[in-house]
């Protein structure tokens, strides 16, 4: 018997001023699984990400349809019971780590909040958790990186400082909208294996939003495609790279970058 998908998803969603933005979206992810979701600027890749949070009120969005994430229907939850999921079972990690820290607090302080939303615990148990979570995201967990303030830190740190967060109740889901995007290319890689390393060591199942296909072809199991609020194709990987079968697959994948050719001329200036 197949085991029931960590998220099924089937969703309409549209903002007040912009209707219609997603239009039927369909697609399950399973346990443990990095899922990736591409498509160009202002298709609904957010949106989506924040329907599934149940947070598009924020928007003045509204959503309809049905979402089940572990054998319960989020459209039918209350508030209450999403505040108490967020956070806890579905974390969100967004594009711009430095605007998503408070400039004003330590770090040590801010892991320690996060902590304390969903867990009532002695301080000990609680700066365990902060260390472990410290050391799964590579990170140094001595008092003096505690105490350091977002500014102090570099980008890719402070992206590492939120993935801690978001995975310091180890949520079944990670959300992760652009996580790389602030990122010079190197550090890019990092995160991206980083995220690898999390899927594997601690099973979190990875909804990857991007418009990067090379990331996304590095880390994802399945790949979405999605153009104007629909989602066009989902395929494994390789498949989806090799024979992309939609035509907006198809011209996504035949617009990514070829490796510079360094022909005979190249060579005879090198000599
Ligand atoms: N608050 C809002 N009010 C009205 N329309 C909005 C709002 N937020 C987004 N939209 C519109 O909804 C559509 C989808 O936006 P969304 O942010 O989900 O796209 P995206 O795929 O995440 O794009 P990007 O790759 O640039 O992040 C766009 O046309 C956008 O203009
Ligand atoms: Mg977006």
């Amino acid at each position: 018997m197949e085991s029931q998908p960590l998220l099924s998803v089937h969703l309409s969603a549209g903002y007040r001023s912009k209707p219609a933005v997603l239009k039927d979206v369909c697609f399950e992810m399973q346990r443990g699984e990095v899922l990736s979701l591409v498509g160009q600027s202002g298709c609904g890749k957010s949106t989506l990400a924040l329907a599934v949070l149940r947070l598009l009120h924020w928007k003045q969005a509204t959503a309809e349809g049905c979402i089940v994430f572990n054998g319960r229907d989020l459209m039918a939850a209350s508030e209450r019971e999403m505040r108490a999921m967020r956070g806890r079972e579905i974390a969100l990690v967004l594009q711009s780590p430095l605007s998503a820290l408070n400039p004003a607090r330590r770090i040590g302080a801010q892991l320690e909040e996060a902590w304390q939303i969903h867990r009532r615990t002695s301080v000990t148990e609680r700066l365990d958790a902060v260390h472990a979570t410290l050391r799964q995201v590579s990170l140094p967990s001595d008092r003096a990186f505690l105490r350091r303030y977002p500014a102090e830190l570099s980008v890719g740190q402070a992206q590492r400082v939120l993935i801690g967060m978001a995975i310091l109740h180890r949520p079944a889901l990670l959300i992760a909208d652009e996580p790389t995007s602030a990122l010079d290319i190197v550090t890019q890689a990092e995160i991206l294996e980083l995220f690898s390393r999390l899927r594997h060591d601690l099973g979190i199942g990875i909804l990857y939003i991007s418009h990067d296909l090379l990331s996304v072809a590095a880390i994802s199991n399945r790949v979405a495609v999605m153009d104007q609020g629909r989602i066009v194709e989902c395929q494994p990987t390789a498949r989806l790279f090799t024979r992309p079968a939609h035509p907006f697959t198809q011209k996504l994948i035949a617009a990514l970058p070829a490796m510079p050719q360094f022909g005979r001329a190249a060579q005879a200036q090198i000599a």
